[in-house]
C-alpha cells in the first residue's frame, strides 16, 4: 500500500484529480470507477475546472459508480445518479451511454447486479477506481459483516451509515434502508485503486485499514491484498497511523 499524507483536503483532492486526469489523458477509452459522498466533491470540482481549461476529452471514457440507493429515482436529488450528473457528468463531454450506475429502481435486483458485473467484465475491468471510506470502514456500501460479499449485490445499510447520510435528506425516515453496491471482488478487480480520506472521523478506520487484521468487520482492511493501491490522507485522517 502506498500511503500519502498531506496537510489539507485540498491537496489530497488535487492529487486524486491528477490520477483521474492522467488516466484519461493516457488512455482515451479508460474505464473509471467512481464514488459519491462528500470526500470526492473537491476532486470532481478540480477535474471539471481542468477539463474546461485544457483540451481533455471524456468522449470514449466509460464509468462505473460504486453504488446506488434502492428506491430513489434518477431525478431524486439524493440519488447517486443525480449527484454524479450535478457534480461531474453534466460538465464534461462524456457519452451518456458510457455512464453506468446501478439502477436502484429496477424490478429485479438480482439481474441488475448480475448485469452490472457482466458490464464491468465486458469493459475489460476498471482501470482506476476511486474510493471513499465510511467511519465504520465500509467501502462502496460493503458494510461491516461476518463475511466478504464478492460480487455486486443488494445490501441493508447499517443504522450508523443511515444516521451519517441523513445529513443530505430532509428527515432521517427518508434515507433509503437498502442499496446496490459493487462487491469486494469487483472492487479488488480494479487495476488501480485510489482511496481518499479526510478528517479525524476517518482516522480509526484508516489505521485499521492500513495495519489492522484483514477482517470483514472492517471491510476496507481487504484492500491490503490489492497490489496497486494509493491511500491519500490529510493529517487528521492519518492521526492514528502507527
Ligand atoms: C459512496 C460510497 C461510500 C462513501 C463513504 C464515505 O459512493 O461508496 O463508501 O465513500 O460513505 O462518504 P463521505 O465521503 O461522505 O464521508
Amino acid at each position: 500500500m502506498e500511503v500519502i499524507i498531506k496537510n489539507s483536503y485540498q491537496e489530497i483532492s488535487s492529487l486524486a484529480a491528477g490520477y483521474l486526469l492522467n488516466t484519461v489523458k493516457n488512455k482515451e477509452n479508460a474505464v473509471l470507477g467512481l464514488p459519491t459522498g462528500s470526500t470526492p466533491l473537491e476532486m470532481y470540482k478540480i477535474v471539471v475546472n481542468e477539463y474546461k481549461k485544457n483540451n481533455i476529452s471524456f468522449k470514449n471514457i466509460k464509468t462505473f459508480n460504486l453504488d446506488e440507493y434502492i428506491g430513489l429515482n434518477k431525478t431524486d436529488k439524493n440519488s447517486y445518479y443525480f449527484f454524479m450528473e450535478k457534480n461531474l457528468f453534466s460538465h464534461i463531454d462524456i457519452n451518456w451511454a458510457n455512464i453506468n450506475i446501478p439502477n436502484g429502481m429496477t424490478s429485479s435486483i438480482e439481474s441488475e447486479c448480475l448485469n452490472y458485473e457482466n458490464k464491468i467484465k465486458k469493459a475489460g475491468f476498471i482501470d482506476i477506481l476511486f474510493l471513499g471510506i465510511g467511519k465504520n470502514g465500509h467501502i462502496g456500501f460493503n458494510e461491516p459483516a461476518e463475511y466478504f460479499e464478492p460480487h455486486t449485490h443488494e445490501v441493508k445499510l447499517h443504522q450508523n451509515t443511515i444516521n451519517i447520510n441523513s445529513r443530505f435528506f430532509n428527515k432521517i425516515e427518508d434515507v433509503p434502508k437498502k442499496a446496490i453496491t459493487m462487491g469486494i471482488k469487483t472492487i479488488l478487480s480494479a487495476k488501480k485503486i485510489v482511496l481518499i480520506a479526510a478528517g479525524s472521523s476517518k482516522a480509526e478506520a484508516i489505521s485499521k485499514t492500513i495495519s489492522g487484521k484483514i477482517d470483514p468487520r472492517l471491510p476496507a482492511s481487504i484492500l491490503q491484498l490489492h497490489n496497486n493501491i494509493t491511500i491519500l490522507l490529510d493529517n487528521e485522517a492519518a492521526e492514528n497511523i502507527k
